[in-house]
């Protein structure tokens, strides 16, 4: 890929929601991830979406309505140990599968969900 183009434009906008909407619709059936989200998803959802399209270089909405982002401080209130990471990564891979893209794209991703799911553990096992 060129130097200027973003792994937002390579995945594309559309493809990018379908995947986070596909990770809440597993979250929802989730036993260990559903009682940690408040009953409506939808705003969750949202948050998330912005996040990820200005973290691949898409536009930066997440910051303008949010600040930095802050992702240990803000998941402190939540029980993130090794359990609940398993679940969050089954979520987010079962969403990958059903959402194919180019290789590229997908070990980008891939291991940056891994590397982040790992910064943010935050309670002993
Ligand atoms: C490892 C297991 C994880 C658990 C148990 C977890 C749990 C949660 C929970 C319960 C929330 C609050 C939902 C909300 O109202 O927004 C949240 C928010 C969020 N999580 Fe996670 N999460 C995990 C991993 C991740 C990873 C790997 C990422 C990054 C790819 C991530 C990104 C976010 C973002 C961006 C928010 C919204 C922050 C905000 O603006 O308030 N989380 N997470």
């Amino acid at each position: 890929m060129n130097d200027r183009t973003t792994y937002f434009d390579r995945i594309g906008e559309e493809n990018l929601r379908k995947l986070i909407h596909d990770f809440y619709e597993n979250i929802a059936s989730d036993p260990v991830m559903r009682p940690m989200y408040p009953m409506n998803l939808a705003p969750a959802e949202e948050r998330l979406y912005l996040f990820m399209q200005q973290y691949l270089g898409g536009p930066q909405t997440y910051n303008e309505l949010r600040g930095h982002p802050r992702l240990r401080q803000r998941h402190f209130p939540f029980s993130v140990d090794l359990n609940a990471r398993t679940h969050w990564m089954d979520c987010m891979m079962r969403a990958m599968r059903k959402n194919p893209m180019d290789d590229e794209s997908k070990a980008f991703l891939e291991s940056y969900f891994e590397d982040t799911a790992t910064f943010l553990l935050n309670r002993p096992n």
